[in-house]
């Protein structure tokens, strides 16, 4: 397995491969949710390349970018076991030569990225539109594979490889959960041993959501409001505070309407300072 750290050093390497290639992006500290997107990267190109790169662009000023987990020796190791080709680890100043502030940047359209994580993270989807495109340029993947656990995330990528006319066919995974339901994550590390045993509850509250609203049946946005009502409480309850818990249209995370054909749940809920993630189908 190579370790590239430079643009020329990927360019040089990218020109004399032949076949095709799938695209990993990750910020490292991975973790069995990152390995599964190799498994499948694995599947669907003659070469797997796994980026790592800690983007400062799409953290808050008062967000973890400055203690955000580093990994980079074990990180090595973890790909080298699953067969990955290449990782491409570059440095700060080459993604951002000028500063992340002076950078030319890609805004996602705002009914998409305004909304949930990016009402509470402003900027965070032009932080994530922005680095992939440079990233993408550089590695000229044909597919790239994203995980469901950032559903939001997963569908601005899609949106904007398409609005650009990108040439790359997007592949989603299933989110890898622990034994007891919580979302494998790397920021779970941050968890103390407290706060790791309540964490689960955001899986089982999702759950006890998802099957309400299958029972309903409905496809009116106010009803299942009524019905998420007792299950926010419920986070409270927990000792979370819920930023949001919603039902959205699967396919573009707008209000749920008649013409909705699957329904998502997503949810935003901070355990102190600590803030996690998740999201369920309504089957
Ligand atoms: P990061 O949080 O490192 O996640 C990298 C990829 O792993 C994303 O596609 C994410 O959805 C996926 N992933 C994380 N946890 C997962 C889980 N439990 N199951 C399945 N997939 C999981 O997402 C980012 O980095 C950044 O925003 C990035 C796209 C790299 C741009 O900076």
């Amino acid at each position: 397995m190579l370790v590239i750290e430079t643009i020329e050093d990927f360019r040089r390497w990218r020109q004399e491969e032949k076949g095709t290639l799938a695209l990993v992006p990750t910020m490292g500290a991975l973790h069995e949710g990152h390995l599964s997107l190799v498994r499948i990267a694995k599947t669907i190109a003659d070469k797997v390349v796994l980026y790592i790169f800690v983007n400062p662009m799409q953290f808050g000023p008062k967000e973890d970018f400055g203690t955000y987990p580093r990994t980079p020796e074990k990180d090595i190791e973890a790909c080298q076991k699953e067969g990955v080709d290449a990782i491409f680890m570059p440095k700060m100043s080459e993604i951002y030569p000028e500063g992340k502030d002076n950078s030319t940047k890609v805004v996602p359209p705002a009914f998409l990225a305004d909304i949930l994580e990016g009402h509470f993270r402003p900027g965070f989807f032009t932080g994530v539109a922005t680095v992939l495109v440079k990233f993408f340029s550089i590695v000229q993947p044909d597919a790239v594979i994203f995980g469901e656990k950032d559903y939001q995330q997963l569908l601005i990528v899609r949106r904007f490889i398409q609005d650009l006319n990108l040439p790359i066919t997007v592949y989603g995974a299933p989110t890898v959960r622990e034994p007891d339901g919580l979302a494998v994550a790397s920021r779970n590390a941050y968890l103390s041993k407290e706060q790791r045993a309540i964490a689960p509850r955001i899986h089982q509250l999702l759950q006890e959501a998802a099957a309400k609203l299958q029972k309903a049946q409905s496809k009116n946005q106010d009803e299942m409001e009524q019905l998420l009502k007792p299950i926010r409480q419920k986070f409270k309850e927990a000792n979370f505070e819920l930023q949001y818990l919603e039902s959205r249209d699967a396919d573009n995370l707008q209000p749920v309407s008649p013409q909705t054909k699957k329904i998502i749940l997503l949810v935003a809920a901070k355990l102190d300072s600590i803030r996690l993630i998740d999201n369920l189908f309504v089957s």
